[in-house]
């Protein structure tokens, strides 16, 4: 029996020695200690035994027992220092990596466009105002001369919210004008940019959403020549000194005389290529000297005030400041195409 016992003993310590895995060990501890171990089995044959030998037998077991079970304990804290171990390499984190560098935005060509727009105009005394995009027809259309059965409050045009045509989405900022003239103290010198909508097809040049920029100055004794002014400056501001402009005679019902302003294309310098359709010209906003119908319906006496106002095309300008091609590369906002500016 004191044979076994050193044997067993033996065999456990030198299994534990082997033991890598927690489990291991509780099946280790199972076999040696448990119930039905083997420790417990040589216990078992203690009756057999003399009285005399009995008691030594009885020690000996015990300091058996003892010498496995803290064997048994340092392997345990053996494997949980592994452990750890092993967890602290597998999540160290090297603080000396370089990190990876995150892509910033940038703001739109557009509206890099619009800011310098906005610039120019403030330097000029001129406040920024924003305004609805669901507007009244009423502002769109009629304070603005545009009477019943004008082709532009057409059903095929414009999207209305009613159909009584009262509430609609604002086709133009224009009735930015008429909400300036209603709020503010005279004079006034405004600039009005914002989203407008129309019923048109997705092409190089045509969008149902595309932004415009309404000025208009209202004050004693302003004249066409004040508008042809202003107007030239901010065309050299934008696209460089030099610049060559052209007034033709248009019409527009909230103004008279109105006119289109074109400027020299930059492109082939006024002969005619692919970005100017051959003409030479790109248009770029629709002015002129604000309708007496249009100061009187916002309570101002034509006979003491005068005043312009243009509308100009957003995209449009800012295709020709940064020469972009198609109108729909402004809102696909593909990143291949914004990172370039
Ligand atoms: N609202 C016009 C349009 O969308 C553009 C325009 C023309 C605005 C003449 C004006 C103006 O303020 O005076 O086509």
């Amino acid at each position: 029996m004191r044979e076994q016992l050193a044997k067993m003993k033996a065999e456990a310590l030198e299994a534990l020695g082997r033991v890598q895995t927690p489990s291991d060990l509780d099946t280790l501890r199972v076999q040696y200690l448990g119930k039905k171990g083997e420790l417990t089995a040589v216990l078992k044959q203690m009756g057999k035994l003399s009285a005399e030998e009995r008691p030594a037998m009885g020690q000996l077991a015990n300091e058996v027992r003892a010498v496995l079970e803290e064997a048994l304990d340092r392997t345990g804290r053996r494997l949980e220092q592994a452990a750890l171990e092993a967890r602290l390499k597998a999540e160290a984190v090297d603080v000396t990596i370089p990190g990876a560098v995150h892509d910033i935005g940038h703001k739109h060509p557009m509206y890099i466009a619009l800011d310098e727009i906005k610039d120019i105009f403030v330097g000029m005394g001129f406040t920024v105002l924003d305004g609805p995009e669901i507007e009244l027809a009423t502002y769109n259309f009629d304070k603005l001369n545009a009477e019943e059965g004008h082709p532009s409050r057409d059903w095929s045009d414009t999207f209305y919210f009613d159909t009584e045509s009262r509430v609609m989405l604002r086709s133009q900022t224009s009735p930015m004008q008429v909400r300036a003239m209603e709020t503010m103290p005279l004079p006034i010198r405004i600039i009005a940019p914002g989203r407008v909508y129309r019923k048109d097809e997705v092409d190089a040049t045509h969008s149902p959403m595309f932004h415009q920029v309404e000025g208009m100055v209202i004050d004693k004794g302003v004249t066409m020549a004040d508008l042809k002014g202003t107007l030239n400056t901010v065309i050299e501001k934008l696209y460089g000194e030099g610049t060559v402009t052209r007034f033709r005679p248009h019409h527009f019902p909230f103004t008279e005389p109105s006119c289109e302003m074109d400027i020299q294309c930059h492109k082939c310098g006024g002969k005619g290529c692919p970005t100017c359709k051959g003409e030479g010209w790109i248009e770029v906003l629709g002015a002129g000297m604000i309708h007496p119908n249009v100061l009187r319906m916002s309570g101002i006496d034509p006979e003491v005030y005068s005043g312009w106002a243009f509308g100009m095309g957003l995209e449009r300008l800012a295709m020709g400041r940064f020469k972009i091609a198609d109108l729909r590369l402004i809102f696909e906002n593909d990143v291949r195409f914004l990172e370039q500016f």
